[in-house]
């Protein structure tokens, strides 16, 4: 029988959301299926699933505490089975933190959870200033400010790198 796959995933604006449906694409490419769903939606038991994939952006620093807490529940069980994290930021927009080992976001992530999961990714998500309330958009101006990046409030940037996406995609259906 086909191995039953799951995405669990924390989106504010959507990016997460958007590279959780690419990577359905690439299930459904390879003929395999995948349920998707939002942290707060899922309410199966997940030992329905045998690989577990979990996804989730940054915001001022940390992952969705409902993903977190997720995690910690289910800790005994998501060991007995293939499981990925990615995570999705704006800090890895820097090709010298775009990867697990170096993004300062996953490492500490790691740090201070008790799960080591059979892939770890990260990739890039989207600015868009126009988007965020005021407080928001001054506090994300500052950290791109700090880091680097633009600073300009009409700035819209996807700095997701799509093929990258979608290789990862690939391995999650071959694992
Ligand atoms: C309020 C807010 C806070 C954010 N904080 C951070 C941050 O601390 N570090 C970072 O690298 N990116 C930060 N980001 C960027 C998001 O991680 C990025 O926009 C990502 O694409 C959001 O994904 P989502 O739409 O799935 O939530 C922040 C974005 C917003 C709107």
């Amino acid at each position: 029988m086909d191995a039953k796959n799951v995405i669990i995933y924390s989106s504010v604006d959507g990016q997460t959301l958007k590279i959780c449906n690419k990577l359905v694409e690439e299930f459904k490419h390879s003929n395999k299926e995948v349920a998707l769903y939002s942290i707060d939606d899922f309410t199966e038991n997940i030992n329905n699933y045998d690989k577990i994939i979990i996804g989730a952006s940054i915001r001022y620093g940390v992952h969705n505490k409902s993903i977190i807490d997720f995690i910690n529940k289910n800790k005994e069980q998501l060991d007995t089975k293939k499981t990925v994290f990615f995570s999705v930021n704006l800090v890895a927009r820097k090709p010298e933190k775009n990867r697990a080992d170096t993004n300062p976001y996953v490492i500490k992530f790691f740090q201070n959870i008790d799960w080591k999961p059979t892939i770890v990714e990260v990739f890039a998500g989207k600015l868009d200033y126009q988007k965020y309330p005021f407080f928001d958009r001054i506090m994300i101006q500052f950290i791109m400010w700090m880091t680097k990046g633009p600073t300009d409030s009409k700035s819209k940037i996807e700095y997701t790198n799509w093929d990258k996406v979608a290789a990862f995609g690939k391995q999650l259906c071959k694992m």
